[in-house]
């Protein structure tokens, strides 16, 4: 058995997960979630996961009754079932059901669910060559909808920007918008090299706080490499030497090429980066 859900304390093996038709994460996307993975079979970085997932859960105006180390109990249990190896975590909360009405003061409590499954990592023939993404112009998140601190189950446009980077053949889509303004992965955060400097787009660009990004700012901040948090526009790649993505459960990953523009391999700036990070995630267990 290599997945095990836990639903509302319940664990399960994952065939057998179920939850109603009726639940609001179903019905509406009405949910928020976490994605994070374990080192050393423990959840790495939950303390700010589990800060996002609460952030999250207010700005949508959640309800929650039940409190961070309630869901730390049940994600411990469910990782318990595991025999071995490393795994990938899903946290996911829903309003919880309700009667087929989108007005949120007719749902009931909400339904907690995690997700354990083995940890997939990049392989190390794509972080030594890098991967390869494809722009897809959707712009940042958030314009006129939910806002991009949310980490939410209403997100059929990174379904869009995965099905797109799929028929590319690529590794992941960069959202960019029709002014060639450059937001983030379909489910990463996007950094570029510049002479020897970090630069991300801003979180005010409408991009999610990415928890790997906090963490390599922070790690160039502490190699004393310069970092700036501005916006990034497909015409900077011109005069940019090095690209990479982060994400919880991938780590960093270096970026060979964006559609037809070729960074080349790993540079000198990401390989650091890489060892400074693999450092990180080994220490950072308790
Ligand atoms: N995605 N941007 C978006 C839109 C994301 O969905 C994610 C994470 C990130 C990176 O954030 P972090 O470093 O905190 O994982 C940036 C997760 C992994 C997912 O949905 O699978």
């Amino acid at each position: 058995m290599s997945t095990w859900v836990s639903i509302d304390g319940v664990v399960a093996p994952g065939a057998e997960a179920r939850i109603s038709v009726f639940d609001r994460g179903f019905l509406y996307g009405d949910s928020v979630y976490e994605v994070l993975r374990t080192v050393e079979r423990r959840p790495l970085f939950w303390a700010d996961h589990v800060a996002r997932l609460w952030t999250s859960a207010a700005l949508l105006e959640f309800h929650l009754d039940f409190g961070p180390d309630d869901l730390l109990a049940e994600v411990r249990a469910t990782l318990a079932r595991v025999a071995e190896g490393e795994s990938s975590i899903r946290v996911v909360v829903t309003r919880g059901t309700g009667p087929l009405s989108p007005d949120p003061a007719l749902a009931g409590t909400p339904t907690r669910v995690v997700i354990v499954q083995p940890l997939k990592l990049p392989g190390a023939e794509l972080v030594g060559s890098g991967c390869t993404l494809v722009t897809f112009a959707i712009g940042g998140r958030g314009e006129g909808g939910v806002d991009p601190r949310v980490k939410s189950g209403s997100n059929v446009q990174a379904v869009l920007a995965a099905a797109r980077a799929h028929a590319a053949g690529a590794y992941e889509a960069l959202r960019v918008d029709v002014h060639g303004r450059v937001f983030e992965g379909a489910s990463s955060t996007f950094f570029l090299v510049c002479d020897g400097a970090l630069l991300t787009p801003p979180l005010g660009a409408g991009i999610l706080e990415g928890i790997t990004r906090r963490k390599v700012l922070r790690l160039a901040a502490e190699a004393l490499l310069p970092t700036r948090e501005a916006e990034v526009h497909l015409a900077d790649f011109a005069h940019a030497q090095e690209a990479f993505i982060t994400s919880s459960t991938r780590g960093i990953v270096p970026v060979r090429r964006v559609d037809d523009h070729v960074f080349g391999p790993p540079g000198p700036v990401t390989q650091r980066l890489l060892a400074g990070y693999a450092d990180l995630i080994r220490t950072s267990v308790v």
